[in-house]
């Protein structure tokens, strides 16, 4: 029962395949491959987006912090979520590529930024002088950390506000298929047509290896990525293993197909847990994570009988009353199946 995040799923066998495939022979390095040719055309295609930039990195830190890194500048204010991946869990690394711009959390419920924190940022950037950072960019993640997502509507109504100060939007696209899957609109609908420059999208939870892909939606942004992305050490030089994945991961939509899966399995565990007396939902489940809190007791009983997840409440911990309510986080992936969802569900219902 294995709950504790997406990077703990094996890869997708069609992707694996795809590796061993890609292994034969001799191909041109650092890029110049026909994979990624192929695969650059094929996300062209698929964001309806002829003109995008596309490049490949290994890890979602890298093309988060090189995305940004690309929109602003190191005296520059990128606003963001409190809970974004940005923010809270890498390390620094977009204030390190950026040369030093500063990250301005926001609130909002649910993971999602909300539009009058966000009016009330940048109506302090506005009167910016010399002595402050300057609004440089938005930064938001879809699905959210809190495992919610923002429809287009929601993602335009924050754009538009960037946008009016002339500030570029990156979508920290981590879980971006799942955000897809979820709501059932097209690529382009959740990206540059509500108003998203730069897209990191997320192959690595969803069924690749390693493998995300930044799409520039204006190729003029991306001008400096690729000076950036070798100078940070993340250009890899057997680059086709990248392109590889990601091939495989969008051929015949198995991209989608195993976000579905994973959200599938999400719902019917938020679903399961919600109807048990004592458990309450944190935030809706509207992609791949549920988050519900229960008494510690059956917190303990659940993790012995060998359900893995993470406690979520800041330093929360198995010892203490056995009564007070404790938030876990459950993430499902491609690979959860229905029997897990099962078991996990009799285990805090004290059934099993
Ligand atoms: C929202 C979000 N963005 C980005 C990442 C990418 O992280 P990593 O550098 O571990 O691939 C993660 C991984 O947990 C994430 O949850």
């Amino acid at each position: 029962m294995w709950f504790m995040s997406d990077n703990t799923q094996p890869a997708a066998p069609e992707v694996v395949a795809a590796l061993e495939r890609a292994n034969r022979g001799h191909a041109a390095s650092y890029g110049a491959d026909p994979i990624m040719a192929r695969v650059t055309a094929a996300l062209r295609v698929l964001f309806e987006a002829p003109g995008a930039e596309v490049q490949l990195v290994a890890t979602g830190t890298a093309a988060n912090a090189l995305a940004l890194a690309c929109l602003a500048p190191p005296w520059g204010a990128v606003y963001c979520h409190g809970e974004a991946h940005v923010n809270s869990d890498e390390c620094g690394a977009p204030e390190f590529y950026t040369a030093g711009a500063k990250l301005v959390p926001l609130d909002g419920d649910h993971g999602r930024i909300d539009p009058a924190a966000l009016d009330a940022a940048l109506a302090i950037g506005r009167g910016a002088s010399v002595h402050n950072v300057q609004p440089a960019a938005l930064s938001l993640t879809n699905a959210t950390e809190a495992g919610t997502v923002y429809d287009p509507e929601a993602l335009a109504a924050l754009t538009a506000r960037a946008r009016s100060m002339g500030l570029p939007v990156h979508l920290d696209g981590a879980r971006f298929a799942n955000a897809v899957a979820s709501l059932g609109c097209t690529p382009s609908e959740l990206s540059w047509k509500a108003g998203v420059d730069v897209l990191t999208l997320g192959g690595t939870k969803d069924g690749c290896l390693a493998a995300e892909a930044v799409l520039f939606f204006d190729p003029v942004r991306a001008r400096d990525f690729g000076f950036r992305r070798k100078r940070a050490g993340h250009l890899f030089s057997k680059h086709r293993f990248l392109a590889a994945q990601i091939e495989a991961w969008l051929e015949g939509g198995l991209w989608l197909d195993l976000a579905a899966r994973a959200n599938a399995r999400a719902a019917a565990l938020a679903r399961g847990l919600a109807a048990i007396p004592g458990v309450t939902l944190a935030h809706p489940a509207d992609a791949n994570a549920v988050f519900a809190r229960w008494p510690r007791g059956l917190h303990r009983a659940a993790m012995a009988a060998g359900a893995e997840y993470y406690l979520w409440d800041f330093d929360a911990t198995l010892d203490g009353p056995d009564d007070e309510p404790l938030l876990a986080r459950l993430v499902c992936g491609w690979s959860t199946t229905e029997d897990e969802v099962r078991q996990l569900i009799a285990l805090v219902s004290g059934a099993a």
